[in-house]
């Protein structure tokens, strides 16, 4: 007889966006008419780089011929890009092409990294990218959740205005630690010296960072760091997601990639030290086909000189945005953390309200759709977050809305 995995079992709530959709679609067939302003979900709006959309258009062209058609690409991805990640996302780290595996996304890359590791103790912040926790629970890492929502077995790192939005480490031994900076969801950034003791932390203690730089597009401060390999012994400890989405505008195009460093180990049943880069390369070639040769064409692009200057203009547009948001909430008075490194505002709820109380208020008044705090996790409670990805119109609207 068919067994499920058990552990789906111990999940709590559905996935957050979902819910958030669901709730906000129940409102809009109640209100037809409401001009909804969407600041939830972090989903880019602007057209894509034009150096990117004439790449793949080259590349569209070239699949038509069949002297350049391409098949099956390499699993790790094309070398050209491979090589151009190298070059210029990582021009300052002691990173090579063969670190880098290509992939559709940095969610599915920080979820799948699981199967190349045991069953293991994990550390995660709180509030958190859900993706972290509920893949950890699908895994089998995690047990069903208590009543104050957080999941059995895992090490939780609470990250608040008290601490300066800087998780604590972990006061117990970890297999593995999840960081996220620039932060989703707080949107605050870490600096030099807190990251460097993270990694003499995980070094000193044989755990594996799991370290996300999807954002790091959006640090606007100097010597805020864009990559863990900046940092001494990354390369023996850390594993590093990062993505084309939010920096080019590829949510729907798809590509990201994920750095697994040739010296990183971990230990297998019989104690002997294993490359995890030698697992990850055979898990992506056996579940994975890569992603196609258009894309991969059209992230080569986003390193041409057009392309940078489009993409550091995109980035302009959005932070400019953040900007205006943040502006706005304080001179109503209100609480604000991020949205200066990062496209995320966290704005604290005012007079003791709840997350989901703030979020009903701002959807049914003022037609304003955020993210719950509370849906990243237990420390987010009392916090809404707002994106800033969005059209200037738009967040010019919300503004006046925030206002009156
Ligand atoms: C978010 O809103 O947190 C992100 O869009 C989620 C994601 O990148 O998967």
């Amino acid at each position: 007889m068919a067994r499920i995995n058990d552990h789906y079992l111990n999940l709590s709530a559905g996935y957050l966006f979902p819910e958030i959709a669901r709730r906000v679609g129940e409102f809009t067939e109640a209100n037809p008419d409401a001009p909804i302003i969407k600041m939830g979900i972090g989903d880019v709006t602007e057209p894509l780089p034009p150096a990117v959309v004439e790449a793949l258009h080259k590349a569209v062209d070239e699949m038509a011929v069949r002297d350049t058609f391409q098949g099956y690409g390499p699993g790790p991805g094309y070398d050209f890009l491979r090589e151009a990640i190298a070059d210029n996302s990582y021009a300052n780290c002691p990173i090579d092409a063969d670190e880098i595996f290509i992939s559709d996304g940095s969610k599915c890359d920080s979820a799948n990294i699981l199967d190349i590791f045991g069953p293991s103790k994990v550390a995660v912040c709180d509030p958190v990218y859900p993706v972290y926790v509920d893949t950890n629970v699908m895994a089998g890492n995690a047990s069903a959740a208590g009543e104050d929502g957080r999941y059995g077995g895992l090490v939780y790192l609470p990250a608040t205005a008290e601490n300066g939005f800087q998780p604590p480490m972990p006061s117990e031994p970890v297999d593995l630690v999840y960081l996220c900076f620039p932060n989703n969801p707080t949107g605050t950034v870490a600096d030099r010296a807190t990251l460097q003791a993270w990694v003499d932390w995980c070094r000193a203690n044989k755990a594996v960072l799991l370290f996300d730089a999807a954002y790091e597009a959006f640090i606007q401060t100097p010597d805020i760091p864009h990559s863990i390999y900046e940092f001494d012994g990354a390369t023996d400890c850390a594993i590093e997601f990062r993505s084309f989405s939010k920096t080019a505008g590829f949510t729907g195009v798809r590509a990201a990639w994920t750095v697994v460093p040739k010296g990183l180990t971990a230990k297998s049943a019989d104690g002997n030290d294993v490359a995890l880069r030698d697992l990850w390369s055979r898990r992506q070639s056996t579940k994975f086909n890569g992603i196609s040769y258009i894309v991969s064409r059209g992230c080569e692009a986003v390193y041409s000189d057009a392309g940078k200057q489009q993409v550091a203009d995109l980035v302009t547009h959005y932070m400019d945005n953040a900007k205006l948001l943040r502006e706005a909430l304080t001179a109503q008075g209100m609480t604000v953390y991020g949205g200066v490194d990062a496209p995320y505002v966290w704005v604290r709820c005012p007079d003791g309200e709840t997350s989901w109380q703030m979020f009903d208020r701002l959807l049914n008044d003022h037609h304003l759709v955020c993210t719950p705090g509370s849906g990243f996790g237990q420390a987010g409670e009392g916090y809404v977050r707002l994106s800033a990805f969005n059209s200037r119109e738009n967040v010019e609207e919300a503004v006046r809305r925030l206002r009156a």
